[in-house]
């Protein structure tokens, strides 16, 4: 019988799908967070655990049973991969036999991406791997900030130029990492997840307009109008420039990339904007 799969970032925006889907597939789930008392499930199967990247004594009970782990390294963070690496090697010790690991579009060019560190020290550790890398999220419009910021003015305000994004629903990323956590003929793959057509933020606020019926505007804006506004919104130098880099490489046009690996490995086709704003629609209102 099949050990555990272990969730890490299971309260997060796939994690929680990810939970979900295993779940109703009859897997035993381990959701690790770093607030257990306050994570709720709907399903009985899940059993949430304390887990934190930055106190390396909660790892050993984290993975005590689990055979498979979903890894998110720590978000949002440049030194992802120092935390991530002392886990990695708790897992080896633990014989965890496979992980899926959630990086990010392009990460297999950029030696100085921390979660291309981590990618590297994974298929270093010996440890069954496969890398999920997806492009930008659609539900960065339905989450803080941009959404708070749609809301006040009708408006997306981002420095991405005319530049088209091919943007994945989470809940698709989340169905990638089921399969591949579940079937076989996955170790040692990496797949670039994207939606199945790259928009530009013309469309993109068209797609918002039509299914929430509120008139929703694309202002681009430049680097130097972000940094403000986002510094202004709380958000730290370093995470403010991180953002502003991956915007660099949107206008770059780096991000228009569209892949076939979501329709392969999950039989159809990714789930649309449209479709993503349908069923977002009352968040804009
Ligand atoms: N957003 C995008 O467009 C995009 C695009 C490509 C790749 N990615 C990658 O996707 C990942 C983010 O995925 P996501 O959006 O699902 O994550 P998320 O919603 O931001 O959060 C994931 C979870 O991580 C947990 N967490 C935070 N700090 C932790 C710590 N010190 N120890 C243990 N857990 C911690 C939190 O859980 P608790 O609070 O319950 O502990 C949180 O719910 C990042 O690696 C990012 O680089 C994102």
């Amino acid at each position: 019988m099949s050990g555990q799969v272990l969730v890490i970032g299971a309260t997060g925006s796939v994690g929680s799908e990810l939970v979900t889907l295993l779940s109703r597939m009859g897997e035993r789930v381990r959701a690790a967070t770093r607030d257990p008392a306050a994570a709720r499930s709907p399903h009985s199967a899940v059993e949430f655990v304390e887990f934190d990247f930055e106190r390396p004594q909660t790892f050993a009970a984290t993975l005590d049973g689990v055979d498979r782990v979903f890894l998110i390294a720590r978000p949002g963070d440049d030194h992802a991969d120092l935390v991530a690496y002392p886990l990695i090697d708790e897992m080896k010790r633990r014989g965890v036999r496979q992980v899926v690991n959630l990086s990010a579009m392009g990460a297999e060019s950029r030696d100085d991406f921390a979660l291309k560190k981590v990618e590297r020290y994974l298929e270093d550790s010996g440890v069954g791997f496969t890398h999920l890398r997806p492009n930008f999220f659609m539900q960065v419009f339905s989450t803080p900030p941009l959404v708070l910021g749609i809301r006040a003015t009708g408006a997306i305000h981002i420095p991405a130029a005319d530049a088209k994004l091919s943007y994945i629903d989470v809940r698709d990323i989340a169905a990638v990492a089921a399969a591949t956590l579940t079937e076989q003929g996955h170790t040692g793959k990496a797949y670039t997840l994207t939606g199945g057509q790259a928009l530009d933020h013309q469309e993109i606020a068209r797609a918002i307009s039509g299914a929430s019926g509120r008139a929703v505007q694309y202002v681009a804006i430049s680097e130097e109008a972000a940094r403000r506004s986002l510094e202004a919104s709380g958000l730290s130098p370093e995470r403010t420039e991180r953002l502003l880099g991956f915007y660099r490489l949107v206008r770059q046009g780096f991000c228009a990339l569209v892949s076939s690996d979501v329709q392969t490995l999950l039989g159809r086709a990714p789930i649309s904007f449209a479709q993503f704003a349908l069923d977002n629609a009352s968040c804009w209102k």
